[in-house]
């Protein structure tokens, strides 16, 4: 959740770990601080963004520091505050740790120190990892009293210690919390995610769970927690610098909007051979005789990802006529779910770490269950925990903490393994052909729809002020209708619900007056077409305003919508990755004219890993 950096080397460490601390700050940002060591230990820690930690260290002199460890908070136990703030201190300032998790069973151990003579400071429960450290290290070397304090924990944590008995040293460990270390020249930096280290290094070593890290400047050593040491494999980062600057845009989320064109073809190109109406995932892992013997397929994620699985279920059952069934992860893990032969589990997740589908993922694997990965970061534990493989979206890093880009990525891929699967049940490859020749001309039409960004941004305008909003739509687009909703409710915190069309008269057509709008997804001619259209004359009949996401050329719609914002013609099964896009750009453009801060909203983090 939070993001973590460390350096180890000859420059000043605290230059590099803001400027780590600034690429990781979307993954929490309520507050910051840092720990410097040589013979002495510095600390600063600041409520607010990192801007205001910078502020509080501008004109100190702390070149001099060359290991040090820093933290951006999304707290979990405690309010946001300047003692909150990590790093954390056992009672003397000579020991300090960042972490990143939960401390499950944190009320004991505290209870236990207090009981010992310590004294605390912070409500946080990552507080007693310190004291912990501090406790045991009068009698053990710095690695000995890390270790005997993880045996201690319970929950998840990754995190960074630092001691001044040990000034050349950075330990660190990881238990269900994303970490790596990235090998530079004459440093090593540790951060919880590649975006802070890519500037000065691309090679990288995965930590995983139940492993710790002692690192100095030029070397390395790895152990589990019964000490044996562990050979680490060092790894390439793929993506460039350039991947994660917002090139000329005012925030990530537009940025990654405008990708869409470029990462949707990212997540087929290689994929498919039209002719032979070919789909290759190669990441998975599974024999013909498993995919052969898929009688039903899970998909379970979070968030937008859940609702890119929603999408994937339309698609999966259509072409492939296999029963799906769709599964939030906080649900799943928790609900003794029945595992039957012929399962395939697809877990889906942008950052590969959100805690609730990892918790899925390894509750199905544990059971037996083939567990795929559909993840966009290379390397997350998710991609590398599935035990029949993955496919990755290969959208770049996703920055903006409202998840766009990677939605539409998920549901190409979710396209592709809907034909993957119905290939084996069936499908000719005339009939596969056709679906992806009509899968490569979605990037020009998504390039079409942002050609017209402006006529959304006037549609905004209109709209910015108002305090409730209703988005519906019927079959492949009622997900679209709940993506459309979660969007502006978490960048512009404007109350909004989506809903099935026709589920309104059940309902929330009680809410609707002259200041309710509604937005409808209704993008294509069909039956369902024509009773959205009813759904649009009842929200009238009240005198609800309309938004409707319309298909070209579509002049029917004009006698029943207020605002029409346009999509290409396009069939049923890919109309998702189209209708979408107006919807994107609408919260977009609300939050930006209500003066919210779009790619780091209130209270939200990118990757949620507590859960
Ligand atoms: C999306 O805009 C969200 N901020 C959030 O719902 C997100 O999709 C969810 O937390 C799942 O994340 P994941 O895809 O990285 O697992
Ligand atoms: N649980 C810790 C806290 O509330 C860490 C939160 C985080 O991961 O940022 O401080």
């Amino acid at each position: 959740m939070c993001g973590i950096v460390g350096y180890v080397g000859n420059e000043s460490a605290l230059d590099v770990i803001l400027s780590g601390l600034k690429r990781l700050e979307y993954r929490g940002y309520d507050s910051s601080g840092v720990a410097l060591v040589n013979g002495n230990m510095f600390i600063e820690k600041r409520v607010g963004k990192i801007s205001n930690l910078e502020d509080h260290l501008a004109g100190k002199n702390l070149g001099g520091f060359h290991v040090g460890i820093g933290h951006t908070r999304w707290a979990t136990h405690g309010v946001p505050s300047d003692i909150n703030a990590h790093p954390h201190t056992g009672c003397h300032e000579r020991i300090a740790i960042v972490h990143n998790g939960i401390i499950e069973n944190y009320a004991a151990i505290k209870k236990m120190l207090i009981d010992k003579g310590h004294i605390f400071s912070s409500e946080t429960d990552s507080e007693v990892i310190a004291h912990l450290i501090e406790y045991y290290i009068e009698n053990n070397s710095f690695l000995d009293a890390v270790l005997k304090a993880l045996a201690k924990l319970e929950g998840t944590y990754g995190i960074l210690a630092i001691s001044e008995s040990e000034p050349d040293t950075i330990i660190a460990a990881r238990k269900g919390s994303p970490l790596l270390l990235g090998i530079a020249d004459d440093a090593m930096i540790l951060a919880s995610d590649a975006s802070a280290i890519i500037e000065y290094t691309r090679k990288v070593v995965y930590l995983e769970d139940g492993e710790i890290i002692e690192v100095k400047k030029d070397k390395m050593k790895t152990f589990d927690l019964e000490r044996r040491r562990i050979d680490k494999k060092v790894e390439d980062i793929t993506w460039d610098i350039s991947d994660i600057e917002k090139q000329g845009f005012e925030h990530f989320m537009l940025k990654e909007i405008f990708e869409q064109p470029e990462t949707i073809q990212n997540a087929y190109r290689g994929r498919i051979v039209i002719d032979e109406g070919l789909v290759r995932l190669d990441g998975i892992t599974l024999s013909r005789q498993d995919i052969n013997d898929v009688r039903r397929v899970i998909l379970i994620a979070c968030g937008t990802s859940f609702h890119a699985a929603l999408v994937g279920e339309y698609l999966i059952e259509e072409f492939a006529r296999i029963p799906v069934e769709v599964e939030y992860a906080s649900e799943f893990r928790y609900r003794r779910p029945i595992l039957l032969r012929g399962d395939l589990i697809v877990v889906i997740s942008q950052s590969g770490e959100t805690a609730d589908t990892l918790a899925a993922l390894r509750e199905a694997r544990d059971r037996g269950a083939n567990v795929v990965g559909i993840t966009n970061v290379v390397g997350s534990t998710i991609a590398r925990e599935c035990n029949a493989g993955g496919v990755y979206l290969h959208a770049g890093p996703e920055i903006g903490v409202a998840s766009t880009k990677a939605f539409t990525s998920q549901i190409v891929v979710l396209y592709l393994l809907g034909i993957f699967l119905a290939r084996r049940k069936g499908m000719t490859a005339d009939e596969a052909g056709a679906l992806l020749r009509e899968l490569t001309k979605i990037p020009d039409k998504v390039q079409w729809i942002l050609d017209r960004a402006d006529a959304v941004k006037e549609v905004a305008e209109l709209y910015k002020d108002t305090a409730n909003c209703l988005y519906l739509g019927r079959g492949i687009n009622f997900p679209v209708a709940l993506e459309g909703a979660l969007k502006l409710k978490e960048i512009s915190y404007v109350h909004a619900e989506g809903y099935p069309a026709a589920e309104m008269k059940h309902g929330p057509i009680a809410l609707i007056d002259e200041n309710m709008p509604a937005v409808f997804a209704a993008p294509f001619w069909d039956e369902v077409y024509a009773k959205v259209v009813h759904n649009m004359q009842e929200v009238k009949a009240r005198s609800g305003k309309i938004i409707c996401i319309a298909t070209e050329g579509d002049q029917e719609i004009l006698k029943h919508a207020d605002h029409v914002l346009r999509i290409p013609n396009i069939g049923k099964m890919l109309s998702p990755l189209l209708s979408v896009i107006p919807l994107q750009l609408l919260s977009y453009y609300v939050a930006v004219l209500r003066g919210c801060n779009v790619d780091q909203p209130r209270n939200l983090a990118k990757s949620v890993t507590v859960e």
